[in-house]
């Protein structure tokens, strides 16, 4: 094989082993909270205190979590491949970037990250919301998380229906595939010829769209593959 245009979609199952929890494991986040209390527009309206809280906390909790060796693969494969590889991530934390990645579509948005609701600037945030700080750039104090909340239409979709098009290996890493349109996308990449392989802790809910299907930890996994791929690329 010479060159190969890989899209990797990593979910929480990536961040698990460095210490960020998933939301739909036994002790993930969504047994402790309810989506619709803290992770909703209608939410936000009736109290932004408690959604703030929600994401000043996991925030705060960020600092303490570092990238784990299947963010440090896939920097690796940035390095090797370049352009012929793009990490579309659910995630909200800021991992695949601390490991080196450049190359990573948040489509649900980023925790560092807050959005202005008056001017609809994005400002580069490693602080509470919850006292309403005014924005950065208009002083109006409407900041909010910039993640994309249930309901919301996820960043990037365009791009990213043009690079599903492009792919000839799409790999799904640590997601659940229970929420669209992220778990349509191995059947998008499918559709226009690409290989599909899973890579999860077990089974997820789309498995039976993947040609094939490793399961285990992340940790493990994924510098494995990143290896084995590296040694049949050149760019
Ligand atoms: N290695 C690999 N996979 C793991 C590991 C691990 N160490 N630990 C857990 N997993 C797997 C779980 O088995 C599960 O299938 O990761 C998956 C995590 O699934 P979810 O908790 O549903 O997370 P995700 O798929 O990212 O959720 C999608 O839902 O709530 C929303 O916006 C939120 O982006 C999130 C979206």
């Amino acid at each position: 094989m010479t060159r190969v245009k890989v899209v990797v979609l990593t979910g929480a199952g990536i961040s698990a082993e460095s210490g960020v929890p998933t939301f739909r494991d036994a002790d993930g986040l969504w047994e402790g909270h309810r989506v619709e209390d803290v992770a909703t527009p209608e939410a936000y309206e009736l109290s932004p205190t408690t959604v703030h809280r929600f994401y000043d906390a996991r925030r705060a909790a960020l600092r303490a979590v570092d990238p784990n060796p299947a963010h440090t693969a896939l920097a690796r494969l940035e390095r090797e491949l370049g352009d012929d590889l793009l990490v579309i991530t659910q995630n909200i934390d800021d991992l695949h970037e601390r490991a080196g990645s450049e190359r990573v579509l948040h489509m649900h948005g980023e925790l560092r990250s807050a959005l202005c609701r008056a001017c609809h600037g994005r400002h580069r945030w490693d602080h509470d919301l919850v006292d309403l700080p005014p924005c950065p750039g208009c002083g109006v104090t409407e900041l909010r998380p910039d993640v994309v909340w249930f309901g919301e239409i996820p960043y990037e979709m365009d791009r990213i229906a043009v690079e599903l098009a492009r792919a000839e290996l799409f790999v799904s890493i640590g997601t659940s595939g229970a929420v669209y349109p992220a778990a349509g996308f191995v059947r998008q990449a499918m559709r226009y010829g690409a290989r599909t392989l899973e890579l999860n802790l077990e089974p997820s809910e789309g498995t039976v769209w993947f040609h094939e299907a490793r399961h285990g930890r992340a940790g493990d996994l994924v510098p494995e593959w990143v290896s084995e791929l590296l040694s049949r690329v050149s760019r």
